[in-house]
């Protein structure tokens, strides 16, 4: 099994190109289910995610061919050959429950499975079942799968979310451009994913509005076409290397980057006394001398600050001066990667779903293990900051959604290597 690396280090300099985002991607993929004509989508990041969500479309009877090295994805589905998205995929990412939207409204019919629990915490799929309920499907859980079936078609409605889903609001969403008549879907996610999403629906011929607001309103079409689409740049990537140059000093432009993507997390680095401006090329991230500021950071959907980014986050107030309180209000069990810092020599109390860090001059190298995916690079970021060198196991969760990290930390004048066994 791989392992990453990392040696402390000085000032970071240089450039970092941000890839096509993993959780648009891994949005836009099932759209393909939708329609009999080609979606071709460009900017595509290489992820073992991307893989996943490839052999579950293949799977249901869709073609994915892969071009220009993983970076273009040509799909088209004829028919939908199999209607049962099996546990074998399903349990290896959550994201496999986008396809029961599309499913269901092509085909009036569609099993999926249960993803059961991950890493991060319960993570049900009630919002999902809910909306399709509201479309008029019928659903029915027996053996660990979902059982959906729409006979005579979706037909419009109101979806009221309780609590904003991001994986919901895509579901529905998609579900709704085939259904007849108007959806209305309220409480909405305003993700840029979304946004995204249905910029790539409409290509094909969906009628959409108001996506980026937390109301969408859907008019459902007969059919849709095909589309060639970019996928957005991956927020999330784009924040865990700024965090890079933050961490460790010195200067980086990220390539691609945008400030609207990224508003709530530049306003706690600007508190932190980092600076972020806009360049031609993207967003470039310095730090001067000194240490950096304590800040208080609160998870919240989008337009607020990314539960994606606070691992990152936190690397970066582990040596901040001061106190900082990060809360988690998305996902209940979001901080695995604190005892690890711990073993760092960071100073972290956990309660509940808030974490005090009071920082400390200088982490130092240790063995850690990656939990899960933003966790691992967590990891890697304190690996920079800290004396000594530190060795992060279990990578595997990194390929999930980080393209090439090595490669782009030491690109910018990281020490950082993989080792496999
Ligand atoms: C997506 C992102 C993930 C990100 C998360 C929150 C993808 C592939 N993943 O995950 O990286 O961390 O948004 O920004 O895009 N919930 C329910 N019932 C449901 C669905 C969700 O209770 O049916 C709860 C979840 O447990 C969580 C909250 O709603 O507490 C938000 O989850 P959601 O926005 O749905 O996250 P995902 O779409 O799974």
């Amino acid at each position: 099994m791989d392992r990453i690396v990392v040696r402390g280090n000085g000032p970071l300099n240089g450039q970092i190109p941000i890839a096509g985002a993993k959780n648009a991607c891994l949005t836009l993929m099932p759209a393909t289910l939708l329609s009999e004509e080609p979606l071709t989508l460009t900017n595509a990041p290489r992820l073992s995610d991307i893989a996943t969500m490839t052999q579950l479309l293949q799977s249901l009877g869709a073609e994915v061919t892969s071009m220009q090295r993983g970076k273009v994805l040509a799909m088209s589905s004829h028919s939908v050959s199999n209607l049962t998205a099996d546990y074998d995929i399903v349990r290896k990412m959550r994201a496999s429950i986008l396809v029961l939207g599309p499913m269901l409204a092509r085909e009036g019919h569609a099993v999926v499975s249960l993803p059961g629990g991950c890493a991060i915490g319960a993570r049900p799929v009630d919002l999902h079942l809910r909306a399709m309920e509201a479309l008029g499907a019928e659903m029915d859980l027996r053996d660990g799968y979902v059982h959906a079936k729409a006979p005579g078609g979706l037909k419009g409605g109101v979806v009221e979310f309780p609590l904003v889903s991001v994986g919901a609001t895509e579901n529905a969403l998609m579900a709704a451009t085939l259904a007849k008549g108007t959806t209305v879907i309220k409480n909405a996610a305003r993700e840029p994913e979304i946004v995204d999403l249905a910029i790539c629906l409409r290509r094909m011929g969906a009628q959409i509005e108001g996506e980026g607001t937390s109301t969408i309103t859907v008019q459902g079409v007969d059919r849709l076409g095909g589309a060639t689409h970019p996928v957005v740049v991956d927020r999330i990537e784009l924040g865990t290397y700024m965090l890079a140059p933050a961490i460790c000093g010195g200067e980086v432009e990220l390539l691609g980057g945008r400030m609207d993507l990224v508003g709530a997390f530049c306003e706690k680095l600007d508190a932190a006394a980092i600076s972020v401006s806009e360049t031609d090329s993207g967003l470039k991230v310095a730090r001067k001398n000194g240490r950096v500021h304590a800040v208080d950071v609160t998870t919240e959907p989008f337009p607020g600050f990314p539960t994606d980014l606070q691992a990152q986050m936190m690397a970066l107030l582990c040596t901040a001066e001061g106190t900082s309180v990060l809360e988690e209000k998305i996902f209940e069990n979001r901080f695995m990667h604190a005892p690890e810092l711990q073993r760092m020599g960071a100073r972290i109390e956990v309660h509940g779903g808030t974490a005090k860090v009071t920082g400390v001059e200088r982490l130092r190298g240790a063995p850690v293990m990656a939990t899960d995916l933003r966790a691992s690079v967590s990891l890697i970021l304190a690996g920079l900051a800290a004396e000594g060198e530190t060795v992060v196991n279990r990578v595997y969760h990194l390929d999930r959604g980080y393209e090439k990290v090595e490669q782009k930390l030491s690109a910018v004048g990281a020490h950082i290597e993989r080792v496999s066994d």
